[in-house]
C-alpha cells in the first residue's frame, strides 16, 4: 500500500485532549460573557456538559444508522430522515445547549438568556468548525492509492493478474470543484489497469457539476474501459441526466444490468446494481438475469447494504463505496459516524462475507465537511488473483472500527445461491 505524502491529514494524538480542552475553556468563557454568572465550579460543569452533547449525538446517529434500526426503515422514512436531518444538525445542539443551560441554572436564568447564551456557544462551535475544516481539508497530496491483492478460487487463468482501479465518492462540488477532481485523480495515470470501475457518487449539488465531474472521470483511460453504477447523490441530482452524461462520456453505466469480459475464450461478469441505500433502487435479480451458473461474478454497488440481499453471495467479490471510510477516525474509537446499514464495523477495507469477498474503499471526495481525518482520500488497485484460498481475507484496513479486526464478520446472510 502506498502512503500518502502529506500527513497533515493525521494530527498528533495530543491534540485529541487538547481540542475537548479548548471547547470547554470556550464554553465557559461564552456562559461567563453571555449570562454574566459568577466563575463557579457550576459553569464548568456546564461547560462539560455542553461539549458532551456533540459525541452524543454522534452516538446517537450510529446506532441509529447500524443494522438494527437503520435496517428496518423504509424508503420513505429515509427521505423524511434526509429532509429533517439537515435542520436537525443545527437545531438541536442549539435546543439542546440552551436547555442544559437553564436546567443547570434554573435559579438564577431566565429561558431568553439561556438561548442567547447558547447561540453565543453555537457561534463559538461553528468558528472552531471553521478552523478545523482549514486545518483538515484534504489535497491532492493527500490522496492514498492502495494496492490489494485478491484470490478468487475458480478465476479463469487468463483473468489471472487482472487490475481492477477502483474508484468511488468523488463528490464534485463547489467545495471540490472538477479542477480539483482531476488534480486527486492523477496518480491514476501512473497505474495502468485493465479496467476502471466508479462506484457511484459523482457529484452534489444537482447538476451543476455532473458535466465537469464527468468529464474529468472519463479522462482516465484503460484497455477494457470504465464501467460505473448510480449512488444515492446521483440518484437525488437527477437519475436521467447522470444516465445522459455517462453516455455522453462514454463510461458504460450499469443499472441493474451485467456485461461480460472476455479473454482467451474465458469469461469474467461485471454485474452492476443502482443505489441500495437511501433510495433502494437496486435489483440484483434483474443484474445477474442472463449471468451463466458457476462464472465468475464482480459486483459493483455503491452501498455495502447489497450484502443484506443472500443473492450477493453469488458474486465472488463485491466492490462498494459510500461510507467514505467514516471521514473522521479517532484512535481508538474508530470512524464516529458511518451511514451504512450494514453498520459501522464495515467501513472501509476487504471483509469476507459468506463466500464472498467485500472490498469498501474510502472515497476520493467528501460528504457534508470537508475534511478528513485519519481517513485520507483513497483510489485502490485491486489485483485479481486465480486460486488461494477460499475467500481469505488478504488485506484489512487499520482504519476500520476496532472491532472489524475479525477476519469472517457475523450478522450478514452466509446463504449460498
Ligand atoms: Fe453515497
Amino acid at each position: 500500500m502506498r502512503t500518502a505524502q502529506s500527513r497533515r491529514l493525521y494530527p498528533p494524538s495530543w491534540s485529541y485532549p487538547a481540542f475537548i480542552l479548548w471547547l470547554e475553556c470556550g464554553y465557559a468563557v461564552a456562559l461567563r460573557l453571555t449570562t454574566g454568572l459568577p466563575w463557579t465550579t457550576s459553569t464548568w460543569q456546564a461547560a462539560i456538559c455542553l461539549a458532551a452533547i456533540g459525541p452524543l449525538l454522534l452516538a446517537v446517529m450510529n446506532v441509529v444508522a447500524g443494522p438494527k434500526v437503520l435496517g428496518r426503515l423504509p424508503a420513505a422514512a429515509f427521505h423524511v430522515l434526509r429532509h429533517v436531518g439537515g435542520l436537525g444538525e443545527f437545531a438541536i445542539p442549539w435546543l439542546g445547549w440552551a436547555a442544559l443551560i437553564r436546567i443547570m441554572n434554573a435559579g438564577d436564568l431566565r429561558w431568553i438568556a439561556a438561548f442567547r447564551s447558547a447561540g453565543a456557544i453555537a457561534v463559538f462551535s461553528y468558528l472552531t468548525g471553521a478552523a478545523l475544516l482549514l486545518r483538515f481539508r484534504p489535497t491532492a497530496a493527500d490522496v492514498e492509492v492502495t494496492e490489494v491483492t485478491i484470490d478468487l478460487p475458480n478465476l479463469p487463468r487468463s483473468f489471472d493478474g487482472y487490475r481492477i482501479l477502483h474508484i468511488s465518492d468523488i463528490h464534485c462540488r463547489t467545495l471540490l470543484p472538477a479542477q480539483r477532481v482531476a488534480e486527486r485523480l492523477l496518480p491514476a495515470g501512473s497505474l495502468h489497469p485493465d479496467l476502471i470501475v466508479f462506484t457511484g457518487d459523482l457529484s452534489d449539488e444537482s447538476p451543476l457539476r455532473l458535466e465537469t465531474a464527468a468529464e474529468a472521470l472519463s479522462a482516465l483511460t484503460a484497455p477494457d474501459g470504465i464501467v460505473a453504477v448510480m449512488g444515492n447523490h446521483d440518484i437525488w441530482s437527477g437519475e436521467a441526466r447522470f444516465v445522459k452524461a455517462m453516455a455522453h462520456h462514454g463510461i458504460k453505466l450499469l443499472v441493474n444490468d451485467h456485461l461480460t469480459l472476455s479473454r482467451d475464450g474465458a469469461q469474467l461478469h461485471i454485474a452492476g446494481v443502482n443505489d441500495a441505500s437511501y433510495t433502494e433502487k437496486a435489483d440484483l435479480a434483474a443484474a445477474l438475469n442472463g449471468v451463466p451458473d458457476g462464472s465468475k461474478v464482480i459486483l459493483l454497488s455503491h452501498a455495502p447494504a447489497i450484502m443484506r440481499d443472500p443473492l450477493a453471495q453469488r458474486a465472488s467479490l463485491v466492490l462498494s463505496g459510500h461510507t467514505h471510510g467514516g471521514q473522521v477516525v479517532l484512535p481508538g474509537i474508530g470512524p464516529i459516524y458511518v451511514p451504512s446499514r450494514l453498520g459501522r464495523r464495515y467501513s472501509s477495507g476487504l471483509f469476507r462475507i459468506g463466500q464472498t469477498q467485500l472490498f469498501i474503499t474510502r472515497g476520493l471526495g467528501e460528504v457534508v465537511p470537508p475534511l478528513r481525518i485519519n481517513c485520507p482520500p483513497e483510489m485502490a488497485v485491486l489485483t485479481l488473483r486465480a486460486g488461494g484460498e477460499v475467500c481469505a481475507p488478504s488485506f484489512i484496513n487499520s482504519r476500520m472500527h476496532p472491532s472489524a479486526s475479525a477476519a469472517t464478520p457475523k450478522g450478514v446472510p452466509p446463504k449460498v445461491r
